[in-house]
């Protein structure tokens, strides 16, 4: 399960001719390592094009930016789980600061989007992350774990298939990014949150996201606390993306 996830968060960018162009340039040069994963979340009018164009590739999946706790009803706008499962996707984005901060979106409404996925086998990108303020005040920690508490009484089984996303607000698309010193502190406490509460200790799967690009990538990703990057930006480009997955 575990090895290198790499997650392009492609935003509002993309639609579906211009996702397929990209996985054709993509898959021409991509030689697929070992334990590596990396998952793709276009817009969800391009999710389907994007697991057309993966299909059968292994270690390539895709997932959407946002779902619904609801398995259907009458919520214009949304996607559910159970139409995520139909169309193969491995998961979706949860609790994305744009989503947080843009949207409003409340730390239970990610809880509960977060359960509604790992009840039905597929994988939440669980996005915590202080703001600039935050850090400058030393809070760092308790906004983290003020976010992952959320989850607190999923049981280990459901809560070892979590991915979480570190992505300090200050980070995102400003071109500043956190040191892997930085990260890794963070990281380090999130891993044992979640061995306090029965998961084992390397178990849990801890990206760091925030201003990634081919340049820091191979420092970010040396640092043993960092199974892996959520990139906004750098995602976009298929050269800049390749640069990256093949760390
Ligand atoms: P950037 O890589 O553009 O900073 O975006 C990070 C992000 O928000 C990924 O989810």
């Amino acid at each position: 399960m575990k090895g290198r996830l790499f997650c392009a968060n492609w935003k509002m960018h993309h639609g579906p001719r211009a996702a397929r162009r990209f996985l054709e340039l993509f898959l021409r040069s991509y030689n697929g390592a070992g334990d590596r994963r990396v998952w793709f979340f276009p817009p969800a009018v391009s999710l389907t094009a994007v697991l057309e164009m993966i299909q059968g590739r292994a270690g390539l999946g895709a997932g959407a930016q946002n779902v619904h706790w609801e398995a259907k009803g009458a919520f214009t706008g949304e996607i559910s789980v159970p139409m995520l499962v139909e169309a193969g996707a491995v998961g979706a984005i949860v609790g994305h600061s744009e989503r947080r901060h843009i949207f409003g979106e409340k730390d239970e409404e990610a809880g509960k989007k977060a359960r509604a996925l790992l009840e039905a086998g597929l994988t939440p990108v669980f996005c915590v992350g202080e703001k600039l303020e935050e850090r400058e005040a030393g809070r760092t920690w308790e906004v983290v774990e003020r976010q992952l508490q959320v989850l607190g009484d999923l049981p280990p089984s459901l809560l070892e298939r979590v991915v979480v996303a570190y992505e300090p607000v200050w980070a995102i698309g400003t071109g500043r990014n956190a040191t892997p010193g930085d990260a890794a502190e963070v990281h380090r406490a999130i891993r044992s949150w979640f061995a306090g509460r029965g998961v084992a200790v390397d178990a849990t799967v801890v990206l760091y996201g925030g201003s990634v690009n081919p340049s820091n990538a191979k420092e970010l990703l040396a640092e043993p606390e960092i199974d892996g990057v959520l990139v906004g930006g750098a995602s976009l480009d298929p050269e800049s993306w390749l640069s990256i997955v093949q760390t």
